[in-house]
């Protein structure tokens, strides 16, 4: 799940990109032309294009519609433009989940935004002039990774590159858009070609040899995994109905973990309506394990939504009223009560934010989890799109936030309480260099070890690093209030 969900801007009602066939759709357009960068410039789309979405606070572009006819290759060129213009992946293809062509656009789009550098390399050196903007950009590379990766014809996705770049007002473009896609041939790439300079080389800092490995990791395709509900079946019942369906499935550290095979559909899994399981990545669900909650305590479950922490917590507990779970993001906290309700668990979730204590009713907590909004650095195979989009001076403000936030939140724990602050980070300014600061500032804060058979020991708490058909890359720390 994004780690950042400040990102996703309304659409204003009427406000909405031209149809299909008209010149501008979708975000707004501002922009000049871009020139070649010279070799080796590997900042990101958003770094090149001033057209990219504002930040925080800034008037924001709006999301493209996806008509139901539109057909599934221009479907992806538009949202991966999308992307490229700054949206969230996540959120780009929120409306795209009921197609009935939803698995060739994913794979379409989700491949393309993985793939995104390696084929931006491969248009440019077959390219005889500089590509002019990002929308023929984004038909491009989506066109490119069918040609590589998809067993399509030729001339049929040739052909639709065509079509789709004068839809999106390009037709001067066309015959460039021919001619690249013509010459389009796959080169050998290394771990690090599929990623921001900028961030091979803060991973080089901190993992030196280790590198390569987890940029390896952080390309392959995520496993689903599922949390077994155990408040309604047991872990071993719950594999034996994946058994009777003949759905291959892997164990993890964690008994109700179950890591599937292959990925599917969620809703098409057995005892999904029921609420038997939930999907939640296997390092996540480590979380419950350092929180380590005793019945009787009063929880806060901080930056909650949508909720996946909170359920597993009350899966743990065996109810979920001792909880309290705090977000500020209204939409995810509505999609936490629908999951609630599926899972049936009695949780308590309330919209506000955390650098305000207005919801508190001041009766002090027990224990605290801290889920921070981050990078996601640890999460890039499931989030691709980070890759592209994110830009290093974000991590330095999602350190502010965090530690701004830990701040506000410890105020609510009781002396001789604990509270666990995690991310879904792995550098070390997001997760050490927050709690260092914190220890620093808060005289009443200590850093408690975290004793597991998993992870690493980091200076105040424990790294996960992102591990192939495994779990994603986490970070987890435990403060004790004296
Ligand atoms: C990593 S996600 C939480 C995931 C969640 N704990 C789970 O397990 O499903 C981070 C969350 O922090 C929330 N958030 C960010 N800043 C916040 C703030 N100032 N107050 C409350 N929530 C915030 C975001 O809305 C987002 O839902």
């Amino acid at each position: 799940m994004p780690r950042d969900n400040s990102s996703g801007p309304p659409r204003r009602p009427g406000q909405r990109g031209k149809k299909p066939g008209g010149k501008r759709f979708g975000a707004t357009r501002a922009g000049a032309k871009r020139g070649r960068r010279p070799p080796g410039d590997d900042r990101g789309p958003r770094d090149r294009d001033k057209r990219a979405p504002p930040r925080r606070g800034e008037k924001k572009a709006w999301l493209p519609d996806f008509p139901a006819t539109m057909p599934t290759r221009e479907v992806a060129v538009r949202a991966v433009l999308a992307v490229l213009e700054g949206r969230s992946l996540d959120q780009v293809v929120r409306p795209l989940r009921q197609r009935p062509d939803r698995a060739r656009l994913f794979a379409m789009i989700y491949g393309t935004v993985r793939e995104y550098f390696v084929l931006k390399k491969i248009v440019e050196r077959v390219a005889d002039r500089s590509i002019p903007d990002l929308e023929i950009t984004a038909t491009l590379v989506v066109s490119a990774y069918q040609l590589l990766h998809m067993r399509q014809a030729p001339h049929a996705i040739v052909d639709a590159a065509v079509d789709i770049a004068r839809h999106l007002g390009k037709a001067s473009a066309s015959g460039f858009v021919n001619a690249v896609l013509r010459r389009v041939e796959p080169i050998d790439a290394r771990p690090e070609d599929h990623y921001p300079g900028w961030l091979t080389k803060r991973l080089t800092k901190h993992f030196a040899g280790e590198t390569a490995s987890i940029l390896d990791v952080s390309q392959s395709r995520a496993p689903l995994v599922l949390r077994v509900n155990t408040t309604k079946i047991t872990p071993a019942d719950y594999r034996a109905m994946l058994d009777e369906q003949s759905i291959g499935h892997a164990t993890s550290l964690l008994d109700e973990t179950i890591i599937l095979e292959s990925p599917q559909p969620a809703e098409d899994l057995p005892g999904y309506t029921d609420g038997a399981f939930a999907v939640q990545d296997a390092a996540a669900q480590l979380v419950v394990e350092v929180v380590a909650a005793k019945p009787g305590e009063r929880i806060l479950d901080m930056c909650a939504a949508p909720g996946g922490k909170t359920f597993h917590l009350a899966e743990r507990l065996g109810d979920a009223r001792s909880i309290v779970s705090v977000d500020k993001d209204k939409p995810q906290l509505d999609f936490a009560r629908r999951e609630a309700n599926r899972l049936g668990h009695d949780a308590t979730f309330v919209e506000a934010d955390a650098m305000s204590l207005d919801w508190w009713d001041q009766e002090p907590f027990d224990r605290i989890l801290v889920d921070a909004p981050c990078s996601g650095t640890g999460t890039l195979r499931r989030h691709p799109d980070i890759k592209l989009n994110r830009r290093p001076s974000d991590i330095e403000t999602f350190a502010e936030r965090q530690y701004e936030l830990l701040r506000s939140v410890w105020r609510t724990l009781r002396p001789g309480g604990t509270l666990i602050y995690t991310t879904c980070s792995i550098l070390p300014e997001e997760n050490d260099d927050v709690v260092s600061r914190f220890l620093e500032t808060e005289a009443h804060a200590i850093s408690v070890p975290i004793l597991a058979r998993w992870g690493r020991a980091s200076a105040h708490g424990r790294l996960h690093l992102p591990v192939r058909d495994g779990g994603d890359g986490f970070y987890y720390a435990r403060i004790g209030k004296r």
